[in-house]
């Protein structure tokens, strides 16, 4: 986080505007600018690790808190605190703090909190690598667990013990989009005093504010979308200001899962952009599901836009569109899936996703195949589901692409 909130641009004149109440377009923009003296146009890229002070007696001084200022890289830089700033006006949050990677922030959020002894209420439908935190890692720290089926309030409460301290889910979910109700989930947590952690990763503070619904705390993989260009990693958590300052910035400072200076500044022209991306590739997006569900049958496309989506209608009061992912089953299993993603030409297979280039993975064999089968199956991650990143290339050649790729697999 900023050591410093500086108002001024680089010639001493004051900012003309502050753009706190503007837009979100505007704050993708403009929030957390701080420019040098040399006035430059885009942000700078501060590549230090340390600072240097003008007295022994200053260096006391800014260590003791006395005298505002950058110590060193692992807790401050200010091209990682223009990222923050950036980011913490378009999800609505008080603060936030910048890490290496999306896993160092989801880990990050729930150790700064939890301690021996304390219970995490989870949703059952999580990405590969969150579920192995909460399944796998956080219990040898004596931190136990329950998966629930987070599209059923009655679950979250049932699974309550006095130990409860956090509620963790994905909305929507990696890869099956699964919407959850985030209202009613924090309605539980806060009545059980746990915190709410919310990853959203896949929504984008773009298509959904979850602190703005009740979450106490937002997670997300900055290597995606905000990035967008697959770049470079990075990850954030957000939240007020006391858990940022209080609970997670000891931790970080002291852990170092820190985000490079540069990844910051990559991250941060990314979210100049954001917007435009995440709404140009959720239309095509829409526009996909669509022709897919025409094509393979109703029940066979996952996307939370889709009148046939079980949780359309919460997501059209949780999101403001349906994202940039689109998940679909093929009736010939694992076969067909390694067919289809064989015979694409145009869109690449590729884990990752957020991309301006569009990409298709099979989970089961890759993102999610550290999970168990039978966990899988809980999920409804089945041999044949593919799940579509759509990128920015035109929908039509998109489209043209998937039938051919479909024709070959003989879907
Ligand atoms: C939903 C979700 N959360 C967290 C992560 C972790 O992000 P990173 O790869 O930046 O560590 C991912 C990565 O795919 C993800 O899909």
């Amino acid at each position: 986080m900023s050591g410093k909130d500086e108002k001024r641009n680089g010639s001493g004149r004051p900012n003309r505007a502050s753009v706190e109440d503007m837009g979100p377009a505007t704050w993708g923009v403009r929030a957390g600018l701080t420019r040098s003296p040399h006035g430059e146009t885009s942000e700078a890229l501060w590549l230090t690790s340390g600072y240097v002070y003008e007295s022994a007696e200053e260096a006391a001084a800014r260590f003791s808190g006395d005298s505002e200022g950058y110590v060193y890289s692992r807790y401050g830089n200010p091209t990682v605190s223009m990222f923050e700033q950036r980011l913490a006006a378009l999800e609505g949050a008080e603060a936030c703090m910048a890490t290496g990677s999306g896993m160092a922030a989801m880990f990050s959020a729930l150790a700064s909190h939890l301690q021996a002894g304390d219970h995490v209420v989870a949703s059952r439908f999580l990405f590969g690598s969150c579920h192995q935190v909460i399944t796998k890692i956080l219990p040898r720290f004596g931190i136990t667990h329950t998966l629930v089926d987070a599209s059923d309030p009655q679950a979250w409460q049932d699974a309550v013990r006095p130990q409860t301290r956090a509620f963790f889910l994905e909305t929507p979910a990696n890869p099956t989009l699964d919407v959850f109700d985030i209202p009613a989930i924090a309605a539980i947590a806060r009545q059980a005093g746990a915190l709410l952690v919310v990853d959203n990763v896949f929504a984008t503070p773009v298509l959904q504010n979850p602190l703005r619904l009740g979450a106490d705390v937002v997670i997300h993989s900055a290597t995606k979308h905000m990035d967008g260009q697959g770049r470079t990693m990075g990850g954030a958590v957000l939240g007020s200001r006391k858990y940022v300052t209080e609970t997670l910035m000891p931790f970080l400072r002291h852990t170092g899962p820190t985000l490079a200076p540069f990844n910051a500044w990559v991250l941060l022209k990314g979210l100049e952009t954001l917007k435009l991306r995440v709404e140009a590739a959720s239309r095509s997006a829409l526009t996909i599901a669509r022709h897919l569900e025409e094509r393979l049958g109703r029940g066979q496309v996952r996307y939370p836009f889709l009148e046939s989506f079980a949780g359309h209608e919460l997501a059209r009061e949780q999101m403001r569109a349906g994202g940039t992912l689109v998940t679909f089953t093929l009736p010939g299993g694992r076969d067909m899936a390694f067919a289809f993603l064989n015979a694409l030409r145009l869109i690449d297979i590729s884990n990752n996703l957020g991309d301006a280039k569009s990409l298709i993975t099979h989970p089961a064999s890759t993102t999610h195949s550290a999970v168990k089968e039978e966990d899988r199956r809980a999920q409804g991650i089945t041999e044949g589901l593919v799940r579509l990143s759509v990128g920015l290339e035109d929908a039509a050649d998109l489209i043209a692409d998937i039938d051919r790729a479909l024709e070959i697999a003989g879907a």
